[in-house]
């Protein structure tokens, strides 16, 4: 079960991150462009922030199988806890750029960008923190 979970974690993982830097770049452009994207690129653009949603949602799921299968809380040091703050500093961020995507989809009215690009470098920054953390606390 715990090889099953850390798989699932580690997919998991690489669509984040490929989802982060896709969308990121993406939205880059499109800043720069000072013009609406065309509508295939804001479809591709949803559609790779739904995947990256998704990817957090899973790594969350897989993570927290992982800490109820396997390890005792308590036992871990503080590194697990900073792990804790990056990956809570990941799903914040994500989750409202996701709500801002679903509102400016259903409303038919364009996202806040700097906002979006704004909460991508908070997300950055957990992911970075998750990543380092991780690998200190379980080794
Ligand atoms: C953005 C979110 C996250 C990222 C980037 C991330 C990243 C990582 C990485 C790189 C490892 C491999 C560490 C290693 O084996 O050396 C790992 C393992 C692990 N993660 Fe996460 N993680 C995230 C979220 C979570 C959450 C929310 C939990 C639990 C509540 C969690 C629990 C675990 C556990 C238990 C392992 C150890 C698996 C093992 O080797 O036994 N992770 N994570």
């Amino acid at each position: 079960m715990l090889i099953l979970l850390k798989i699932v974690h580690m997919f998991s993982l690489f669509a984040g991150g490929a989802a982060s830097i896709g969308n990121g770049l993406l939205l880059k452009k499109v800043i720069a462009s000072k013009a609406p994207p065309p509508p295939m690129v804001a479809q591709t653009m949803g559609i790779i922030g739904k995947i990256g949603f998704g990817a957090i949602v899973l790594l969350w799921l897989s993570g927290l199988g992982m800490m109820f299968a396997s390890y005792d809380i308590s036992a871990l040091d503080w590194t697990f806890w900073v792990k804790m703050a990056g990956a809570t500093a990941v799903l914040v961020p994500v989750t409202m750029m996701t709500a801002i995507a679903r509102k400016a989809e259903t409303t038919g009215t364009p996202p806040d960008l700097t906002r979006m690009k704004s909460l991508a470098s908070i997300a950055r920054g957990g992911v970075a923190i998750a990543i380092i953390f991780g690998v200190l606390a379980f080794n």
